[in-house]
């Protein structure tokens, strides 16, 4: 095994193992370091601490490329469908279609949520954001179903299919409480994604929904979202979830860390900034500048990304799509043309060219919802249902590994010495 040497001072140096990944990253295994000799590292933000080792997703953000299982988005997206993709991500390649069969039929049966659990949404106020109803009613699930699930394997499966299925339901109905709308079932019949369509719009305009660009342009979407490997949410789900918290509690903690601004809630702040760009005659040269501003805490929402120091393979994928369903659907959405003018003068600016800042997922994925019909608090929900399967798929491989143990970081403590009170 290949080793690193690390030299402390003059008195302590250690040989710290070097790991390699089966992409030939690299890493030294400092899991020895503290005992061995009394220092821990120190990486505010985690910028270069790996958490785990994980055989689910695969990202060269240098080089812009993500693969699920091995296999490239561009590929992915064209190929498959939201449901076997989940089945992918959280069970890997299987020896036969019988799991994937059977994982189909249950997502069907189980979409629909306790008759008990609709009286919850009656008590938030009608203009609740659809990510607190969301993040509430997940963790509300763990109420109903049981909840010893960290060992298991048939009851870590039985609770993966309620989430998957049941999560679409509950965005679904925040949709329809935040708008005063009445409840419509799941139609066991559909796929997943035409269900979940049902279930927003089946009575006011079923026919539009209907439509297979529609459908396509978000199945795509669902995919793209489906899987970053340790992103925010997703490490929130590895830590709440080391603890052994059950996986509705988990998943839930893993919907709120989505919602930051700075992480799936920027879908919305897109949209947001795109609109105020609108309104103030479509000046993005000003908005440019102010970004660059370091006195102005403006940011250009949709771009940079801490991994990606290239264009976000996603991104790609999503503006050629935003331009497809704006034709098929006839559509001349102002912010689009608003958008490309932002991205081609950043992609051609020093300041952003400098520090590799390019449109990520969010930056066109916003485009597209509204032009589905999606009112622009739902866009961070979308972006939890498509993560939903990354989240799960991490945390079951986390809960079944038998060296897993629960995740505590530490700290270099900077405060006052010890004094008398
Ligand atoms: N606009 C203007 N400047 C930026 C931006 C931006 N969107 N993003 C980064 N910078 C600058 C930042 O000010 C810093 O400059 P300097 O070196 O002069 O101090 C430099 O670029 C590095 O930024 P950072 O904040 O250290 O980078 P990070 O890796 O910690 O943050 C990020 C990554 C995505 C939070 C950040 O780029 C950002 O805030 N982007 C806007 C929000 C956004 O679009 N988020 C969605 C991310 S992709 C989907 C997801 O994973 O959820």
């Amino acid at each position: 095994m290949k080793k690193a040497k690390l030299i402390l001072n003059e008195k302590q140096s250690i040989d710290l193992p070097i790991i390699e990944g089966s992409e030939s990253e690299k890493a030294v295994d400092i899991s020895a370091l503290r005992s061995q000799t009394g220092y821990i590292t120190l990486d505010p933000g985690y910028g270069n601490t790996g958490a785990c080792t994980s055989d689910i997703t695969f990202i060269d953000g240098e080089s812009g490329i993500l693969r699920y299982r091995g296999y490239p988005i561009e590929e992915v997206v064209h190929n498959t469908n939201f449901t076997d993709l989940s089945h992918l991500l959280i069970y890997g390649d299987q020896k036969d279609n019988s799991d994937l069969i059977k994982f189909k039929k249950n997502l069907r049966q189980h979409a629909v949520i306790h008759e008990d659990m609709k009286r919850f949404f009656d008590g938030f106020p009608p203009n609740a954001h659809p990510m607190a109803i969301l993040s509430s009613m997940v963790t509300a699930l763990s109420s109903y179903y049981e909840d010893s699930d960290h060992d298991k394997e048939e009851i870590i499966d039985i609770n993966i299919v309620r989430l998957l299925a049941k999560v679409k339901t509950i965005a679904a109905y925040s949709y329809r409480k935040s708008h005063g709308l009445p409840f419509i079932y799941p139609e066991p019949e559909l796929g997943y994604v035409e269900n979940f369509l049902h279930m927003m719009f089946a009575d006011s305009q079923e026919d539009h929904h209907s439509d297979n660009i529609i459908i396509e342009a978000l199945n795509l979407l669902l995919i793209l979202h489906a899987d970053h490997e340790q992103n925010c949410s997703t490490s929130t789900v590895r830590m709440v979830g080391s603890s052994h918290a059950n996986i509705y509690a988990t998943i839930s903690a893993g919907i709120s860390a989505l919602w930051g601004p700075l992480h799936g809630g920027a879908n919305q702040a897109v949209i947001e900034m795109l609109k105020m760009i609108h309104k103030d005659g479509g000046s993005y040269k000003k908005y440019i500048d102010l970004a660059k501003d370091k006195n102005s805490s403006f940011r250009l929402m949709g771009f940079g990304h801490r991994v990606y120091k290239n264009y976000d393979p996603r991104a790609r994928v999503i503006k050629s799509m935003t331009e497809k369903v704006l034709n098929k659907l006839n559509i001349n959405d102002p912010l689009l043309d608003i958008a490309k003018e932002l991205e081609s003068v950043a992609l051609n600016d020093e300041y952003f060219v400098k520090r590799g800042l390019y449109p990520n997922v969010d930056f066109y994925s916003g485009i597209i919802y509204r032009a589905l019909g999606f009112p622009t608090n739902m866009f961070t929900v979308m972006f939890a249902l498509g993560r939903l399967p990354g989240w799960i798929a991490h945390w079951r491989e986390m809960i079944l590994n038998p060296k897993n143990r629960i995740n505590r970081p530490r700290q270099i403590y900077t405060g006052r010495s010890k004094r008398n009170y």
